[in-house]
């Protein structure tokens, strides 16, 4: 069976003011009543082909994770809590050390981002099978994604020659690149999107680490060793976590190594990373617009108008975003959703 790791420790900013220090995008309930993260578990729950899952989050999450898991009844197997964010590389081969550990060298082992809105039907798993095929062949698994438009925001997988199972060998791997590269290389049409999920032999991708990676490699080895329980989670060992480089998993390792494969995957996927993005993916009304409960729009088109706690009424925009939480509103262009990221900063230097 499949070990399922979901990362959640990520700090996502652009989804203002919903998203907030103390509760990132992947455990808001944005056009659902659960949570991506509540989304993410269900998706691994089929214990015909999962183990129980572990959790890889920041210390700061450990009440939210264990709250919104139980609420959904996922099985669990660990929850693994990181002393200090470092970005995935070093929260992925803390995990990667914990099943080896615990399944052995030829464990498979998926990793999810929590982060993700995905149509997880028969062509999803159809994916995962094949995926599951080639980990077990030796390859390091990757979903490729047909690009919708020069986004700087995801990595890039070049298709290589084909391998069995329906898999491509990764020819080159580009983590978010320029505009101008993310332009050209959409032009090609021989690209493809990083989904952000793997399915990783467990062996393999710890050995690639080693190689690309050592300072991480040996840092979160020793931070799993040091490991010491807390009622349900797992803390890892604060030190040598801490002194593991603060670099992603994609840069650490998917651009460097010979053994990356690609399945290319059309199932119905989103990364919900901006207003705009979330725009795109909900139910829209006559005039395109996507609106929650407690908001009323008149002679509006095209717009995200979102409310959940105090009433919100627009009249006579388009193509905006009107956001509004307990204690903040955000307004602007659909458009410059992307950009939201610079208000929070503003807003951080704010007396
Ligand atoms: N445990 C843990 N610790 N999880 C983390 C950390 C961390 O320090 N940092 C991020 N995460 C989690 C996030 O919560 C998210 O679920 C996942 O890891 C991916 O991190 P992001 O920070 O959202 O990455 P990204 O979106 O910029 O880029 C990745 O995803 C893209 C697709 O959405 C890359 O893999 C890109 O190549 C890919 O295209
Ligand atoms: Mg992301």
């Amino acid at each position: 069976k499949i070990v399922p790791v979901i990362m959640a420790g990520g700090k996502g900013t652009r989804l203002w003011p919903l998203s907030r220090s103390g509760a990132p995008k992947q455990f808001l309930q944005i056009l659902s009543d659960r949570s991506l993260f509540q989304q993410t578990l269900e998706r691994v729950s089929d214990n015909r082909l999962y183990e129980p899952a572990i959790i890889v989050t920041n210390s700061d999450f450990r009440f939210i994770v264990a709250e919104q898991a139980r609420a959904v009844h996922a099985p669990l197997s660990d929850i693994l809590l990181e002393p200090v964010a470092r970005n995935t590389a070093p929260a992925l081969a803390a995990a990667a050390f914990v099943v080896l550990a615990r399944f052995g060298e030829t464990a498979i082992m998926q990793v999810l981002a929590s982060d993700h809105e995905i149509d997880a039907g028969a062509v999803y798993i159809d994916c995962m099978l094949r995926a599951q095929q080639a980990a077990e062949a030796g390859e390091l698994v990757t979903f490729g994604i047909t690009p919708t438009e020069p986004a700087t925001g995801y990595g890039y997988i070049e298709l290589g020659e084909a391998l069995a199972a329906g898999a491509n060998r990764v020819a080159r791997f580009v983590e978010k690149p320029d505009r101008a590269k993310a332009e050209a290389m959409l032009s090609t049409e021989r690209y493809l999107w990083n989904s952000g999920m793997f399915m990783l032999p467990v062996k393999a991708f710890l050995d690639e680490m080693q190689l690309y990676a050592p300072e991480v490699h040996a840092r979160t080895k020793a931070a799993v060793e040091g490991a010491s329980k807390d009622l349900d989670f797992s803390r890892l060992e604060a030190k040598a976590f801490a002194a593991a480089p603060d670099i992603s998993v994609d840069y650490a390792v998917f651009e460097k190594t010979a053994r990356a494969a690609v399945v290319p995957s059309s199932f119905a996927w989103s990364d919900l990373g901006s207003w705009d993005a979330v725009w795109k993916t909900g139910r829209k009304d006559a005039d395109g617009n996507v609106v929650t409960d407690r908001a009323t729009v008149s002679n509006t088109r095209n717009s995200l108008v979102l409310s959940r706690d105090i009433h919100l009424a627009v009249q006579g925009l388009d193509d905006i975003a009107v956001i509004a939480s307990e204690d903040a509103v955000y307004v602007g262009r659909l458009e410059d959703s992307q950009s939201v990221g610079n208000i929070v900063k503003l807003l951080a230097r704010a007396p």
